[in-house]
């Protein structure tokens, strides 16, 4: 599958400095530990295609933390979110072994270069971030923190850090990524080339996952009712009878159409994602037969994925010392990556180097 964004990613790091360039193109993302478990939404927009990268690209991916506080944490469940999600991430697929995975405050170099890029954001730009303005009206925008206002700069600061050349997210990161491109733009154009403009990696067919139970508005874990989202921590016997109950329309013909039938669209989805049967063949499968067929089946299909995800993310939590240590190595490389730009940013600037 294609990504939707054909915009090659330029590479404005300096050429012929000796060092040999990577060998492959680098990505780079990252998931809040806020909820506690990922939701379908997470995992088909994002996760998902995070797992496939490893084999092509360099693949950085790391538990936004820092991002996580923008908005009042529990300590105690923020470190155990944090866990739970690296615990889940590799569940799903990821692979140490192909991939760095990391949780980002132990790169301290992420708050140093947003620092940096707050500084060159202006504050109308940074005022028109349709996720903020959201995120702000639904707290009331005096209980919004400054940290939730310059959450997308240190995105910024997270993606250019890596000079990753893709950004595999949903479509709700798209606003974010271009912020990254404008400032990565200045940046290279006010001081001399240094990073590498990223393009969004986003998947059109899955770029937006819905909810079961009000199909116009996103899978989202502020959902307003908990049945149309499926947590992929849930008891498997929770997620059938969502997907059993899922709104779909009152005409019975099983077709994909967004606009004129949004509920079975998603369905289909999610299905085809998860079989890897195409939308066609579901449609022809699924001629002359009602939703309750779908569903059932659909439910028998996500009951077969979240089972072994939920046992796999069991054993890394299980095993909490063999988890630091996997996510204190990825710090380990992450932190090398991180430090050389972020030298090459501060001379840029104009900071005096600190003597060693
Ligand atoms: P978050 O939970 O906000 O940290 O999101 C993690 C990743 O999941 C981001 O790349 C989002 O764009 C993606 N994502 C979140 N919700 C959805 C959704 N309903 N459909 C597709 N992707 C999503
Ligand atoms: N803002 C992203 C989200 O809510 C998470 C994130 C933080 C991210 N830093 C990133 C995604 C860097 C991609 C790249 O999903």
């Amino acid at each position: 599958m294609a990504s939707s964004d054909p915009t090659p990613a330029a590479d404005h790091r300096p050429q012929g400095d000796g060092s040999a360039p990577p060998a492959r193109p680098r990505v780079l993302s990252g998931i809040q530990p806020t909820a506690g478990s990922f939701h379908l939404g997470n995992y088909l927009g994002a996760v998902r295609q995070w797992v496939a990268l490893q084999d092509t690209h360099d693949a950085f991916y790391m538990v936004v933390d820092l991002h996580a506080i923008t908005v009042p944490q529990d300590p105690a469940e923020l470190r155990a979110n944090t866990r739970l999600a690296a615990a889940q991430l590799l569940a799903a697929g990821l692979d140490p072994e192909r991939c760095t995975l990391f949780v980002q405050s132990h790169v301290p170099e992420h708050a140093q270069l947003a620092w940096v890029m707050n500084c060159l954001t202006g504050f109308g730009e940074a005022s028109r971030m349709t996720q903020f303005k959201d995120k702000s009206a639904k707290q009331g925008a005096d209980r919004a923190s400054v940290g939730l206002f310059t959450y997308p700069i240190l995105q910024v600061a997270d993606i250019l850090l890596y000079q990753a050349h893709e950004v595999p997210v949903g479509e709700d990161q798209r606003q974010h990524i271009e912020l990254t491109r404008d400032l990565a733009e200045r940046f290279n154009s006010r001081f001399g080339r240094t990073f590498t403009v990223p393009r969004p990696h986003i998947l059109k067919e899955v770029a937006k996952i819905y909810d079961l139970q009000d199909p116009s508005i996103k899978m989202s874990k502020s959902a307003s009712t908990p049945k149309g989202l499926i947590n992929l921590l849930d008891e498997p016997r929770t997620t059938a009878k969502k997907v059993k109950s899922a709104v779909t329309d009152t005409d019975t013909v099983i077709r994909y159409d967004a606009e004129a039938k949004p509920g079975v669209s998603n369905l289909l989805t999610v299905y085809s994602t998860l079989t890897g049967a195409s939308v066609a063949e579901l449609e022809q499968k699924y001629e002359g037969k009602g939703y309750g067929a779908l569903k059932t089946d659909l439910a028998e299909v996500m009951v077969d994925f979240v089972t072994p995800f939920r046992t796999r993310t069991q054993q890394y939590l299980d095993d909490p010392e063999t988890l630091d240590s996997l996510l204190a190595k990825g710090a380990e490389k992450a932190r090398s990556v991180a430090a050389e730009t972020l030298a090459s940013a501060y001379d840029k600037v104009g900071f005096v180097p600190a003597k060693h």
